[in-house]
């Protein structure tokens, strides 16, 4: 087998293909697939057959894991694992079920967010003519930064942002989500943090925006109105779709991203009986620059 990148015809994003996760990868095989990673900031493996020890031994060539905060949703036997999923046991969500209502990048809400996720399909949910729902799609935050104004980039060159874990579960309940779970605990191991809101890549020094809509609270040092006015305003340029690679799900997909230069955000168009079931396991990052 020989490893291919194809990349997509979007703003980020490639295929890797000729390669089987479920084997130990050779060190040249792996240092393309890295190199592919932080030059594309979105990978597809199609076609993949992995359990979780495989799952997380092809991670763990990327660096150290993180143990989620929402602990409820973890894989019982491997807590590294983090369920994201739809499926109930009785009156418990078995997984994480709106990991991605609004665009986010995972984690922004740690003083050290991740460095990036990989997510592996076992069950996608389908329309009556067997196309995939549940669609995730992903917006390249450092096009977004690349497109910006002279004038906009200085003006936000030094600027901080507030994030917290609270914003997300405070969306979901102005929403009418009433699932939505944050325990004082969860509160405590996640209290709010402060993140420049132009990040550089520790890999390739490319800069991008580094706000988003689900876990962003506010712009630090200006005006209410004027920092909610930026917000809103960076939110909306990253995610037009000239930056955007909008995901397919097809069973045995495995796909990981960067959560430097990125943000997400789960398409929710699918219901019970429609299973989603994925596993998820998320690199620790180094502190943002
Ligand atoms: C995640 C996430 C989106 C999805 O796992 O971090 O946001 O479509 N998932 O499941
Ligand atoms: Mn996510």
């Amino acid at each position: 087998m020989t490893l291919e990148v194809q990349p997509f015809e979007t703003a980020l994003g490639a295929e890797v293909s000729g390669v089987d996760l479920a084997q130990d990868l050779d060190a040249e095989t792996f240092s393309e697939i890295e190199q592919a990673y932080n030059e594309h900031s979105v990978l597809l493996f199609r076609n993949q057959s992995i359990d979780e020890a495989q799952h997380l031994s092809f991670s763990r060539r990327f660096g150290q894991l993180e143990v989620h905060v929402l602990d409820q949703y973890l894989h019982p036997q491997h807590p590294e694992i983090l369920i994201v999923s739809n499926v109930m046991d009785g009156e418990r969500h078995v997984g994480i079920y709106d990991a991605g209502r609004y665009w986010h990048t995972d984690l922004s809400y740690m003083t050290v967010p991740s460095r990036g996720s990989l997510l592996y399909a076992i069950e996608v949910p389908h329309d009556e003519d067997g196309e995939p729902l549940g669609d995730t799609l992903f917006a390249s935050t450092s096009a977004a930064y690349d497109a910006l104004s002279e004038g906009m980039r200085s003006h936000i060159a030094d600027l901080k942002a507030e994030f917290s874990l609270a914003n997300r579960h405070a969306k979901l309940v102005a929403d009418g989500d009433e699932g939505a779970e944050l325990s004082d605990a969860h509160q405590e191991k996640a209290p709010p943090v402060v993140h420049r809101i132009v990040r550089t890549h520790p890999v390739t020094g490319r800069k991008s925006i580094y706000v988003n809509e689900g876990q962003t609270a506010g712009i630090l040092g200006l005006p209410d109105n004027e920092a909610r006015d930026l917000l809103t305003e960076l939110c909306a340029h990253c995610t037009k779709p000239e930056f955007i690679y909008r995901h397919k799900w097809r069973v045995g997909d495995l796909l990981m991203w960067d959560n430097i230069p990125t943000q997400h955000l789960a398409i929710c168009d699918y219901e019970l009986p429609q299973r989603r079931y994925l596993h998820r396991t998320t690199l620790r990052g180094t502190p943002p620059q």
